[in-house]
């Protein structure tokens, strides 16, 4: 195996991919980096008035350690400021060379296969019915004790889906290349299964 090996797992929100991004990462003990973090840490900052290219370009690790990060309004302010050009430029740097780190790396998001790391030695990308990714999600926010109906959840999902499918700059699509998992009908489990059946067929090709 090369000193860094890249797997790349993108996909729309809900879908999945976190809960394999971390397992993926632990099975290996690879680092793992969930970029969307970088992208709600610099909404949360637009939701308190800085400017998101500002927020972006001067990002600090307590804006990443924030508590506050998880929630839908979050959510949403990081698909919004996820279409501006320059806040996408200024976390390219980071997102690459965390991905050169030595002994693998993990990083899940919507264009790590497309854009951030096109030579990933695997690409995946998790996906899932609309209305699957919205059930979920609302049971992770009412578990939390959010208040928040189901078809206020699906609309949340189908709105962020529509800005991350559509924006000029980087939009969510599969890298030619990717595997694609539908976790639709699978269990956490079988999902994984699938994940680390591709990862082990390229690791033992490269
Ligand atoms: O993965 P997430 O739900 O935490 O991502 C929040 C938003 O950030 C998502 O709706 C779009 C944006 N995002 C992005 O544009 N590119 C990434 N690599 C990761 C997230």
């Amino acid at each position: 195996m090369s000193e860094s090996f890249t797997i790349a797992i993108d996909g729309p929100a809900a879908a999945g991919k976190g809960t394999i991004s971390k397992a993926v990462a632990a099975h290996y003990g690879f680092g793992h980096l969930d970029t969307g973090l970088l992208y709600r840490a610099v909404g949360a900052r637009m939701l308190e008035g800085v400017a998101p290219i500002e927020a972006a370009q001067n990002l600090t690790p307590d804006d990443l350690a924030r508590d506050d990060l998880r929630g839908p309004e979050v959510a949403q302010a990081a698909s919004k400021v996820a279409v501006v050009a320059e806040v996408r430029a200024a976390l390219v740097d980071f997102q690459r060379a965390f991905a050169r780190r030595v002994g693998g790396a993990v990083l899940d998001g919507r264009d790590i296969g497309t854009v951030i790391c096109p030579y990933a030695q695997v690409k995946l990308f998790v996906t899932a019915s609309a209305e699957v990714r919205a059930r979920r999600r609302f049971l992770e926010l009412t578990a939390a004790g959010k208040v928040i109906s189901l078809e206020e959840v699906l609309a949340d999902v189908k709105a962020r889906d529509d800005r991350d499918m559509n924006r000029a700059e980087a939009p969510l699509k599969p890298a030619e290349d990717a595997v694609l998992i539908d976790t639709s009908d699978l269990s956490i489990e079988d999902a994984l299964a699938a994940a680390l059946a591709v990862i082990e067929e390229r690791r033992s090709a490269s």
